[in-house]
Parts: structure tokens; sequence; C-alpha cells
């Protein structure tokens, strides 16, 4: 007789996220009917705002900056754990986290092309990160140092990623809307992998269970951090949620995510790294000691662990690349000449 095979547990979510998933699934943004109106009505209407619109600078601006750090945040988000794939230990979860590390590129490519139905260009974006004059996700700036990272990774960052980006799959924007419903099926795949491989380590040897505690134990903060600045000193919040772009605050989704967690984490059996969290009847949410918003300023402007070595990757992944776009430039100018121009290139 074989012995059954206990996998982890389902992963407990919050009813505020399953509810923010259930809106955006019922939600269908393409087939909306329109209010005859401008911007500001189709905004206060809760419709999407599509590119063909008239839209105000700010937003579109606003968003082009949105997108553009979000894109890249999924491509050089690929870094800290393409580290690992050579390194996996079992043909499995090399296999899986593959599939995740592809699954970013991809995730990237969806937001630029939604930046680029904004006028945006894809090179633009790219020179902009190159320069520094655009960022990404500050948690990226960290080193991966165990294989329990990329499992303490995917469940605490993808988890926050997914707190975040559920409700991005309602924002006022259809493209960035649309994008977003896909983002997060994928990002399910790469929190619960996360969940999935801390589980078997917290149930392996000693030595796994302490690799697997400290890794959750460096990413904790880090993870907290994503969300943003406090409210009281974000720049963009007030504007982006009256535009609808935001949907809630970045105080707020902090909260969420912890909410969400602390469950998990019982279940795995793993420690969060805050001697403050402790659940608060009378605001029905934990109370926690929040990320260290100067160390996250630091990490911005680019003295974070790892920012100069991810830039620097970039820089040169983007440089070998550079005959693949140019034979891709190539192939296309032939195209057209094949077509007598008929394509308008
Ligand atoms: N890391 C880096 N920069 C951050 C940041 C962070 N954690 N939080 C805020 N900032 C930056 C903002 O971009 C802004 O910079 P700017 O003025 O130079 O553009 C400044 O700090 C002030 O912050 P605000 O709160 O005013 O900015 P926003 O209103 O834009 O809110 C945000 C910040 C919540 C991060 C929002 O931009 C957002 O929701 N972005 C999309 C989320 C995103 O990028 N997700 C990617 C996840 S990565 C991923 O899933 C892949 C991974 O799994 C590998």
């Amino acid at each position: 007789m074989s012995q059954p095979i206990s996998g982890p547990p389902p992963m407990p979510v919050t009813d505020w996220l399953s509810a923010q998933w259930d809106d955006a699934c019922a939600l269908d943004p393409r087939g909306d009917a329109r209010p005859d109106g401008g911007f500001d009505d189709l905004i206060a209407a809760e419709r999407k705002i599509e590119p063909r619109d008239q839209m105000p600078s700010g937003y579109r601006e606003t968003l082009i900056r949105q997108l553009g750090q979000h894109a890249h945040s999924e491509v050089v988000g690929m870094q800290p754990e393409a580290h690992w794939i050579p390194r996996a230990p079992t043909l499995h979860r090399k296999a899986v986290l593959l599939a995740k590390v592809q699954d970013e590129a991809g995730h990237g490519l969806y937001l630029y092309a939604a930046a680029e139905t904004l006028g945006a260009t894809r090179e633009d974006m790219l020179a902009a990160l190159l320069a520094g004059r655009q960022g990404y996700l500050s948690f990226i700036n960290y080193p991966t140092l165990t294989w329990a990272d990329t499992a303490a990774l995917a469940w605490l960052t993808d988890g926050a990623a997914i707190v975040n980006q559920v409700p991005l799959c309602q924002t006022s924007y259809g493209p960035y809307a649309r994008a977003m419903l896909r983002v997060c099926r994928e990002e399910s795949f790469h929190h619960r992998q996360g969940f999935d491989s801390l589980w078997v380590m917290m149930r392996g040897t000693a030595a796994q269970r302490e690799m697997a505690a400290d890794a959750v134990a460096r990413w904790w903060y880090p993870a907290l951090a994503m969300f943003g600045p406090p409210d009281a000193r974000s720049t963009h919040s007030a504007q982006s949620m009256a535009w609808r772009i935001k949907r809630f605050s970045n105080d707020e989704l902090r909260q969420r995510f912890v909410d969400v967690c602390v469950p998990q984490a019982e279940l795995l059996g793993v420690t969060l790294p805050d001697p403050a969290m402790r659940w608060n009847a009378e605001r029905r949410h934990y109370d926690f000691t929040p990320p260290d918003f100067g160390e996250l300023t630091q990490v911005i402007r680019g003295h974070g662990p790892c920012n100069r070595q991810r830039l620097e990757h970039r820089r040169q992944v983007h440089e070998e690349g550079r005959w693949v776009r140019e034979a891709a430039a190539e192939y296309a100018r032939k195209h057209a000449m094949r077509n007598g121009g008929q394509d308008g290139t």
C-alpha cells in the first residue's frame, strides 16, 4: 500500500482579499456601457478610461510613471530568484522556479505594452531605468542568501504584490486593469509555490527549519516597505486616488497585507519578526511595527545592499540583447519592404 501524500493545506486568505478578487473578476472592463461626457464623468461613473479618450496630461504622466516602475519591478525582479535556478534542490523545484521567473518577464511585457498605449515608448522607459530616472520596487535590492530566500521572497513579496495588485485590477485605466487581471492569476501561483516550499522546509530537518525562519525574518520588513511611504508622506496617493488609479492608500494596503499574513504564518509555523504584533479586537486588525521608512528612502535613492549590482546586471543583459533588437528591427524593415510599405512602416 502506498502512503497517502499529505501536501500543504489550503492557504487562508482574508474576506477582504477574496471580496476584492471577486469584484475584479465580476467586472468586464471591455463590456462597460459608457456614459456620455468627458474624463471626469467617466471617472465618477467608475468607467474605464481607454487610450482613445481625452485625459488630463497629469493622469497620463502618473500612469506612465507607475506603469514604468511596475514593469521595471517585474523585469529587474527576476534577478534575485534567477540566481537560484541552477542551484534548485530538485527538478520539480527548478521547473517551478523557472516558470515563475519567466512569468515575471511576461508581466513586464504586458505592463510596458500598457504604457505604450499612453504614448510612451519601451526604449524611453528602459533608457530611463538604466539612467536611474525611473525606479523599481525597493525589495529587489536585497540579496537572496539561501535557497529558503526563494520561498520567503515568493510567500511574502508576491503575497504583498497580490494585495497591492488585486485592487489595481479595478484601476481606472482600462489597459492597466486588464493586464493586472492576468498578472494576478499568475502571481497567485507564485505566492502559493512560496508557501508550499516553506511548508515543506518547516517540516524538514532542523537546519531546513532554521534556514526558512532566517529567510522569513529577513524578508518581512522589505515586504512591508513595498507598499511605499506612510500616507502622510506619500507624494502621489491623494491625486492617484482621486483619479482612481490607486484604490487604497499605502497604509491601508500594508495593514491588509499584515492581516493576510498572520494566519498563514501560524499555519506554516514560522514566526514573523515583530514582538509588537497582536490582534487588536477594537480595530479588528493586527497591530504591527511599521518598516523603517528611513531605510526605504535610502534604498529608493540607490543605497540598498544590491542596487548597484541589480542595475549593472540589467545594463549588461540589455547590451547583450542588442543584436536581438537589431535583428528584429531589420526583419520588420524587410517585411515592410516586401509588403510595399502597405503596413505604413
Ligand atoms: N520601492 C521603490 N520606490 C517606491 C516604493 C518602493 N517600495 N514605494 C514608493 N516608492 C516611490 C514611488 O514610486 C514614488 O517615487 P517617484 O515620485 O520618484 O515616482 C515615491 O516613492 C513616493 O511614493 P508614493 O506613495 O507617492 O508613490 P505611489 O503613489 O506611486 O505609490 C506604489 C507607490 C504603491 C509602489 C505604487 O506606485 C504602486 O502600486 N505601484 C505598482 C506596484 C508594483 O510596482 N508592483 C510590482 C511588484 S514586483 C513583482 O510583483 C515581481 C516580483 O514578484 C518579482
